[in-house]
């Protein structure tokens, strides 16, 4: 099999490490990439990852047998559709399809009609008046979730006890001429599943658990996830079955209802609180960093897996095999990330290796790993449990320099303390 992935981050070299593993796979080929991924893969430029003509003409040109699409832009922007035209397996939704992820107020409307438990939302129009401001955070409270009704990736979300703050965010995201979205706030240990969708088949892979804030504690501003660890020793053993038939096969079968079938990843971020899950977001695609962590445990030829799924043979799979401990994985940020994060600081000993995974990297003219953006590696650790895999991680990470780099220390580190407690 002739695989392209589309994508650049930790993620995709996270699945091209997967995907190389299964002899099935004859020829990797990745568009844009980063500097890691030469390694194992060809890499092709793309200037414009929602360009499905140049992504077609390079799949073309490749001769794919499947092409992996990893981010949620391009298949927003129905890039999926585009390669599906032009006779091509591809594992990504359609455009139709991925609004689960890009209009947050689609993925409400899906949810109340699939009866699925989620927080309670009001939108707010960029020619909302001031008394509707005022009343509308009156409704919410004493924490106020204030999420930017565009695709964000999780860093348009402000999540505060404090009122003029709130109030301060949905300014700027009107002034900006996007809608705002506020929500009532799900309490409880969060969750990312993700599960493999074809129709109405669902399966689910390992459960995960995100860091989104920037610093240690949960402090600091939400991120893209600085960090992830899988399985979780504190969900019940029936948590990923009430996840399944609760959320992802009752949005399936909304979805094939629609007639807009899911055909890929779909990734349920959720709460468990007092009543069990509840839905924070869906997301099209595999989630940053949780599955650098999950793909390190699965022992199923992946690019086998991938390919069911897009060729709708999903339902005839053998059932997924998991090697046995935990993984997790931190990630390194550039100085100055989320907010403004600078480029071109020289990396050492990051070359990339199935535990250095690259994601913002790049060769500068002398040939030496440079910092390319916001989130610059990705490391993994794999151990017999938690607290080894959170040793081994951060050894690897103590090799590693980066000037202004920063991570958390704490990744996974209440879970390994059994401080995480259910509803
Ligand atoms: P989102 O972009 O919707 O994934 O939000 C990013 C992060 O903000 C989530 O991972 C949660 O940590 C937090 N968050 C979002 N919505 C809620 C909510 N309704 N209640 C509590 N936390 C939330
Ligand atoms: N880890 C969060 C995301 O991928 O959106």
């Amino acid at each position: 099999m002739r695989i392209l992935v589309i994508g650049s981050g930790a993620r995709e070299h996270a699945l091209l490490l997967g995907l190389q593993k299964d002899p099935a796979t004859t020829e990797l080929h990745v568009a844009p990439g980063n500097a890691g991924m030469a390694a194992i893969s060809a890499v092709h430029p793309l200037a414009d990852v929602t360009d499905g003509a140049a992504t077609t003409a390079l799949a073309q040109e490749i001769g794919a047998d499947l092409v992996v699409i990893g981010p949620e832009i391009p298949l927003v922007a129905g890039v999926a559709d585009v390669l599906r035209e032009a006779g091509f397996a591809v594992f990504g939704p359609s455009g139709e399809a991925a609004k689960i992820e890009g209009s947050k107020a689609f993925a409400k409307d899906v949810m109340a009609a699939a009866g699925v438990k989620t927080a309670q939302a009001q939108a707010l129009h960029p020619d909302a008046a001031e008394d509707e401001i005022e009343s509308a955070l009156d409704n919410f409270g004493p924490n106020w979730v204030v999420k930017d009704d565009g695709l964000a990736a999780g860093k348009g979300v402000v999540v505060t006890t404090d009122r003029a703050a709130a109030r301060e965010h949905v300014d700027a995201v009107l002034a900006a001429g996007n809608p705002v979205l506020l929500e009532s706030f799900l309490d409880g240990p969060e969750i990312s599943l993700f599960c493999l969708v074809d129709g109405e088949t669902v399966v689910p892979l390992l459960p995960a658990q995100d860091h989104k804030r920037a610093y240690d504690n949960d402090e600091g501003p939400n991120t893209g996830g600085m960090g992830a660890y899988t399985p979780l020793p504190w969900l019940p053993v029936t948590g990923v079955d009430r996840i399944v038939n609760e959320v992802c096969v009752p949005v399936a079968k909304e979805m094939v209802a629609r007639g807009t079938p899911y055909s890929g990843l779909l990734y349920a971020g959720l709460a468990w609180g007092a009543e069990g899950p509840s839905v924070i977001e869906f997301n099209a695609r595999f989630g940053d960093p949780e599955t650098q962590a999950v793909l390190a445990l699965l022992k199923t030829p992946l690019a086998t897996l991938l390919d069911s799924v897009a060729r709708g043979t999903l339902a005839e799979h053998a059932p997924l095999t998991w090697e046995e401990g935990s993984a997790l994985t931190v990630v390194l940020a550039a100085d100055g990330y989320p907010a403004s994060p600078r480029k071109g600081d020289v990396l050492s000993g990051a070359e990339p290796s199935e535990t250095v995974l690259h994601a913002g990297t790049a060769r500068n003219e002398q040939g030496q790993l440079v910092a390319n953006g916001g989130r610059v590696l990705s490391i993994v650790g794999v151990g017999t449990d938690l607290e080894q895999a959170r040793e081994r991680a951060y050894a690897t990470l103590s090799g590693i320099s980066l000037e202004g780099g920063h991570y958390r220390s704490d990744i996974a580190l209440p879970a390994v303390k059994g401080e995480i407690s259910l509803g």
